[in-house]
C-alpha cells in the first residue's frame, strides 16, 4: 500500500539515478490504434491514475476500459469515479476460491473489451486462470529491482538489506510472484535518513514515471513495431 501524501513534494527532489527509458522523443503523430488496458488496483491507485493522466496527456495511445478493485473503500474506486472511468469491485472475501475470483476477473476484464491488464497496486496473488485468460499480456509493477526484493513489504526488505540502491520494476506476470521477465526499470538510491516512508514516495515518483511508456513497449514488442507507435513522448 502506499502513502502517496505522506512526503513533502520538495523531499522528493533528492539525486536519483533513474534508468534512461529507451523511448525517443516522438514528434510523430499517433498512429495506433489505442491499447484496450484493465487496471486492476487493491488501494491508493496512484499509478492507475499515473497511467490514466497518461492517456489524457495522449502520451500513451491507450484507454482504460474498466477498473477492478477488490477493496471497497480503496481510493482507487474514487479515482475511477473522478475520472469517468468504471470501476468493478470484486471483493476477494466473497469468492470461495482464488480460481473463482480470477474467473471473474477474466470474465469481467473480457466483458469490457479489455486487451492488457495492468496489475499496479493488486496486492492478491493471481492463479493461473487469470494469467491463462490473458498470455503475455499482463504487467506488474513491483517497487524494487526485481529480481531483488520481491512479495510483501520489498521497501522494508531493502532498507533491512542496507543496499544503496533500489527502485522499480514493471514485468510481465508469471505464476511466481514477481517473477516475470522485466520490461523496464528505474533506480532510486536509498538516503542515509530514509525511513519506509520517505523512499517508497521517492519509488512512487519514479512508478508513475516508467508504467506508462513500460506498457507502451511492451505492446510495441508484442505488435512488433517501434515503440513511439504507442508513446508519444520523452520522459
Ligand atoms: C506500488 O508501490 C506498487 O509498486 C505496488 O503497490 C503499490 C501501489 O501503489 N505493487 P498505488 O496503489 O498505485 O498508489
Amino acid at each position: 500500500m502506499t502513502s502517496d501524501s505522506a512526503v513533502p513534494a520538495s523531499s522528493l527532489n533528492t539525486p536519483s539515478l533513474v534508468s534512461p527509458i529507451l523511448i525517443p522523443s516522438a514528434s510523430t503523430p499517433p498512429t495506433a490504434t489505442p491499447l484496450k488496458l484493465g487496471v486492476m488496483a487493491s488501494g491508493s491507485g496512484s499509478n492507475f491514475e499515473a497511467i490514466a493522466q497518461a492517456i489524457a496527456d495522449q502520451t500513451l495511445q491507450a484507454q482504460i476500459q474498466v477498473l477492478i478493485c477488490n477493496n471497497p473503500g480503496a481510493k482507487a474506486l474514487e479515482r475511477a469515479e473522478r475520472s469517468g472511468i468504471p470501476a468493478v469491485l470484486l471483493d476477494h472475501r466473497t469468492f470461495a476460491t482464488r480460481e473463482d475470483l480470477d474467473r471473474q476477473i477474466a470474465h469481467t476484464l473480457k466483458q469490457h473489451g479489455v486487451e492488457w491488464v495492468i496489475m499496479a497496486g493488486w496486492m492478491r496473488r493471481v492463479t493461473q486462470v487469470l494469467i491463462d485468460a490473458f498470455p503475455d499480456q499482463m504487467l506488474n509493477i513491483h517497487p524494487s529491482l526485481l529480481p531483488s526484493f520481491p512479495g510483501i513489504r520489498a521497501v522494508e526488505q531493502a532498507l533491512s538489506a542496507g543496499v544503496k540502491l533500489t527502485g522499480c520494476t514493471v514485468h510481465y506476470v508469471h505464476l511466481e510472484v514477481d517473477s516475470g521477465p522485466i520490461i523496464m526499470q528505474a533506480a532510486v538510491p536509498i538516503l542515509a535518513e530514509d525511513t519506509p516512508t520517505t523512499l517508497q514516495a521517492r519509488i512512487q515518483v519514479q512508478e508513475h514515471r516508467i508504467f506508462p511508456p513500460a506498457i507502451a513497449l511492451a505492446a510495441a514488442q508484442k505488435a512488433g513495431v517501434a515503440p513511439t507507435t504507442f508513446f508519444n513522448a520523452a520522459v
